[in-house]
C-alpha cells in the first residue's frame, strides 16, 4: 500500500508539473471532454452554485477543482493512496459515510461520476451512499451522477435506486437534458437530479 500511495504521489507531482506548461494531460474521449469543456464550466458559471463535492479521484481528474475555480471544492475518495490526484480539502471516506464528514445541507452539488459500479457496487451501499449525498445538498442541490449502462457496471441502474425515488429530474448543467449517453462504446451515461426545495 505504501509502494501505491508513493507511486500515485509521484505521478501527481509529475503531472503537476506539466500541468504548470499549460499542457494539461488528460482523457480526449467525448464524455470526458462533455464534462471537463460543458458541465464543470456551466457549474462554475453558475452564482447559485457555491459548494461542491466531487466523489471519486483518479490522475485524469487531478485538474477538476481548477475547473470550478470560482466555487469552494472538496474531493472525496476512499482508496487512501489516490489522495494524491485530490483537492483541497480531500476526504479519505467511503461515500457510504459521507454524512459523517459532511454537513447535511452544505453543498449545492455533488457529482458521483464513474463510481456507481466501480466500487460502489452493493444496492445497501448505493442506497447509503445516494441517501447520504442527498442528506448533505441544500435544497436545490444538484446531484450529478455518472455511470456506465453496461455489464458488469450496471447492477443498480438509478432507476432501482430508492434513494433517487424522492429527487427531481434536473438538467444536466450547460445541457437541456436530464440524462444522456456521453460515449457509446461504455454506455457511460449521465443523469441529473435536484434535491426538492423545502415547504
Ligand atoms: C473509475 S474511478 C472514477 C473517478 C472519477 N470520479 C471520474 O470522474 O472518473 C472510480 C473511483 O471511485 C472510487 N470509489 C469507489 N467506490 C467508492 C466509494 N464507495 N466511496 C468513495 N470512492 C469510491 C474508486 O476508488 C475509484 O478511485
Amino acid at each position: 500500500m505504501p509502494a501505491k500511495a508513493d507511486l500515485y504521489r509521484t505521478a501527481a507531482r509529475m503531472l503537476g508539473t506539466i500541468d504548470k506548461s499549460g499542457w494539461i494531460l488528460r482523457y480526449r474521449y467525448g464524455d470526458r471532454r462533455l464534462l471537463e469543456d460543458v458541465v464543470l464550466p456551466a457549474l462554475n458559471r453558475d452564482p447559485a452554485v457555491e459548494s461542491l463535492l466531487l466523489v471519486g479521484c483518479a490522475w485524469y481528474t487531478r485538474h477538476y477543482p481548477g475547473l470550478l475555480p470560482r466555487k469552494r471544492v472538496m474531493t472525496m475518495e476512499i482508496d487512501p493512496a489516490k489522495a494524491a490526484f485530490g483537492g483541497d480539502p480531500h476526504i479519505v471516506a467511503n461515500m457510504t459515510n459521507i454524512t459523517e464528514h459532511v454537513a447535511a445541507n452544505s453543498l449545492d452539488a455533488v457529482i458521483c461520476n464513474g463510481v456507481l459500479g466501480w466500487g460502489l457496487d452493493e444496492p445497501d451501499a448505493v442506497e447509503a451512499a445516494f441517501a447520504g449525498a442527498t442528506t448533505c445538498l441544500k435544497p436545490g442541490g444538484l446531484f450529478l451522477l455518472g455511470w456506465n449502462d453496461i455489464s458488469p457496471r450496471n447492477n443498480c441502474p438509478p432507476d432501482t435506486i430508492a434513494a433517487l425515488d424522492g429527487m427531481e429530474i434536473a438538467d444536466i448543467p450547460g445541457l437541456d437534458t436530464h440524462s444522456l449517453i456521453a460515449l457509446e462504446r461504455n454506455q457511460h451515461c449521465y443523469q441529473a437530479y435536484r434535491k426538492p426545495d423545502e415547504g
